[in-house]
């Protein structure tokens, strides 16, 4: 059932583990009552954030305002014929529940993003991505309900308009809606991404290349490399990888023999953050509570009691040293607060 609380403690639902408490916070489990909570208050004009898992969201004080958390589960069969089903997840599933259980079930498309954490509702916003795969090839549509209208929306994979770490529910549409369930088309037949290195790398150790061994190879990959928010305060991916013109990026691989590049198109490149931070001698430094993790430079972690501002400082010291040292700005991933 829905409920409006006070005074709520936020720890819980940030994996970074940041104290901050929100003014209200309201909880509900289906579109209905959202719907009528936002008849009942007009909330367009104050200030507010939707809330799922809280895995990119850093805090830098108390909220005071209003979090809405939609606590919408269960998994629908909506659609099936001989290559495919079409499913409808409710958006506070956790995401790699849902990777385990297609896996599980023998469905192709999302074994690549096993392990990154995370709801349902968020993966379609920043267009979760991982070893070769972004979620926006699986998503069909997005249902959501407008704050303005109180309507419920259907939005179409174009709709979206997904790009790297990018939707218009991070543009046009920050804010404006409340993504309720997300319809995922999975394969039943074999269709294995191995093409990113460190995959086939790791898989080598496999007797055989199935979707059950391909999770449990990202799951090693990831473990070797990225903390676990349950032992160590983070969310994931601090910044983006940054895209630059072709021709600094030539310039700077002309400068830095080793440095990693991808070419976007004709004339974008992109870089790794992570080695550009590395390079900067960040790796593995930390300041009081607040670090750069050991192995995976683009992750920022909390020690334990480290406030929002303890990151975001020494998130604003790395973008000024690789900004001197490469002359490329990093923009941040997770949202600030
Ligand atoms: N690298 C370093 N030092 C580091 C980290 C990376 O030199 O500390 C180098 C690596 O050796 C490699 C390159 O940078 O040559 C790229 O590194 P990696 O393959 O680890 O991936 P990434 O670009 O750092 C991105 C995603 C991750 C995702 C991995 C794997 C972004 C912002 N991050 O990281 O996503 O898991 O690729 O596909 O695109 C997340 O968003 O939370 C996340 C972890």
């Amino acid at each position: 059932m829905a409920q409006l609380l006070e005074n709520y403690s936020l720890k819980k639902h940030n994996t970074f583990g940041i104290e901050a408490k929100a003014k209200y916070f309201f909880e509900f489990e289906t579109e209905a009552e959202i719907q009528d909570f936002l008849k009942k208050n007009d909330i367009i004009d104050t200030q507010y954030i939707i809330l799922g898992g809280g895995s990119n969201l850093l805090f830098t004080e108390d909220f005071d305002g209003l979090v809405l958390h939609p606590n919408i589960t269960g998994i629908e069969l909506l659609d099936e014929d001989e290559d495919s089903v079409l499913l409808r997840v409710g958006c506070n599933e956790e995401w790699d529940e849902f990777v385990e259980w297609a896996v599980n079930n023998d469905l192709y498309g999302i074994e690549n993003l096993s392990l990154i954490p995370g709801k349902i509702g968020a993966s379609p916003v920043q267009n979760i991505g991982a070893y070769g795969v972004e979620v926006r090839e699986v998503i069909e549509n997005v249902e959501a309900i407008s704050i303005e209208s109180k309507d419920a929306v259907i939005f179409s994979n174009a709709r979206c308009e997904f790009d790297y770490r990018n939707s218009v529910f991070k543009n046009e549409y920050k804010n404006l809606f409340i993504i309720t369930h997300v319809q995922f088309r999975l394969k039943k037949k074999s269709d294995l991404k191995l093409q990113y290195g460190a995959i086939s790398k790791e898989l080598e150790a496999y007797d055989e290349i199935n979707l059950k061994n391909i999770r449990k190879a990202i799951i090693k990959i990831r473990e070797s490399k990225l903390p676990d928010p349950e032992e160590l305060g983070n969310a994931g991916s601090f910044f983006k990888n940054p895209i630059v013109d072709k021709e600094k990026a030539d310039k700077l691989k002309a400068q830095f023999e080793n440095m990693p590049s991808y070419e976007v198109n004709d004339s974008e490149t992109k870089l790794a953050a992570g080695w550009l931070i590395e390079q900067c001698d960040w790796k593995g430094k930390r300041f009081g509570d607040a670090g750069v993790h050991k192995d995976q430079a683009l992750v920022l972690v909390n020690y334990g009691n480290a406030n929002g501002n303890d990151i975001l400082k020494l998130a604003n010291d790395i973008r000024k040293s690789v900004m001197f040292k490469f002359g490329v700005k990093l923009e941040m991933e997770v949202n600030a607060i």
